[in-house]
């Protein structure tokens, strides 16, 4: 059975660290699944590490579907939360609630992620948490506001930490079950999460927070640029590639496949079988 919100907040209470990891297709989903994720999330940076777009912003809400229901697929335990993609939850609370639905409907998911702490994004979150949709909010760096921040570490001004804390405060009065806290001073994220009940989840926000988030294809090393702060703990992209050169080279020398076997030896190795 998937895995609740309400174990989550349990599990800060607890000191518990929740190891939370993206996917964006069945096959990884199923085998981060299998290692015991205990959240994954569908990002929106799925536009990047997996389409190949220079940034989060051209996603559209279908493709984001079509990646979703088939990490769902491949998910038993973790819980499956999905990133609303940039332009389908800003305009109106209708909106918010037309796309997120959707996500939920069309999806095995069973919650969404949306960025943005302002206000109208707290309205939001209230009105989507009172319509029966888990929410998990996004403060510090945004990257759908990427046009307006770059990749830069946010929060470094003790004004701006102070926004981004009353951001914080406002998602989790709103009903947000967990906020992503990106790219913020690792002292400031230590504050959120002490003055939070909900369980903030890290990413390069240092280790106070009550989980940490990595996007897989930094992970097993397979992106071109990883950020400073991501560890990666396998060279997949390196084997990969190895391995397909291998192949290309016993093709072409006509090593593989094999030639085949004859007939005594055929059946010499069913019976040995
Ligand atoms: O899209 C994404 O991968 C994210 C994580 C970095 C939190 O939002
Ligand atoms: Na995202």
């Amino acid at each position: 059975m998937a895995l609740r919100i309400q174990q989550l907040q349990q599990w800060k209470q607890q000191g518990r660290p929740i190891a939370a990891l993206t996917a964006w297709d069945w096959l990884w989903a199923r085998l981060l699944d299998r290692a015991g994720v205990d959240l994954l999330l569908v990002g929106d940076s799925l536009a990047m590490v997996a389409l190949g777009h220079k940034t989060t912003l051209p996603l559209t809400l279908d493709q984001m579907i079509h990646h979703a229901a088939a990490v769902a697929r491949g998910v038993e335990s973790a819980l499956v939360v999905v990133d609303l993609p940039f332009l389908t939850y800003q305009a109106s609370e209708a909106e918010a609630i037309a796309s997120a639905g959707r996500i939920l409907k069309e999806t095995e998911a069973q919650a969404v992620k949306l960025e943005g702490g302002y206000p109208e994004m707290a309205a939001t979150v209230a009105r989507l948490v009172r319509s029966g949709i888990p929410v998990m909010g996004h403060v510090g760096l945004t990257p759908q506001s990427v046009n307006q921040l770059g990749y830069r570490q946010q929060g470094r001004s003790p004004a701006e930490g102070d926004r981004i804390l009353a951001e914080a405060l406002a998602l989790e009065a709103a009903g947000a079950f967990a906020i992503v806290l990106e790219h913020v001073p690792a002292t400031l994220a230590e504050r959120i999460t002490r003055q939070l009940t909900i369980p903030t989840i890290g990413i390069g926000a240092g280790n106070a927070c009550d989980g940490q988030v990595l996007v897989t294809a930094d992970l097993l090393g397979l992106s071109d640029q990883t950020p400073p702060f991501a560890k990666t703990y396998a060279d997949l992209g390196a084997a990969v590639i190895a391995a397909a050169e291998t192949y290309c080279q016993e093709v072409r020398s006509g090593q593989f496949p094999p030639p085949p076997l004859s007939a005594a030896a055929q059946t010499h190795q069913s019976i040995g079988s």
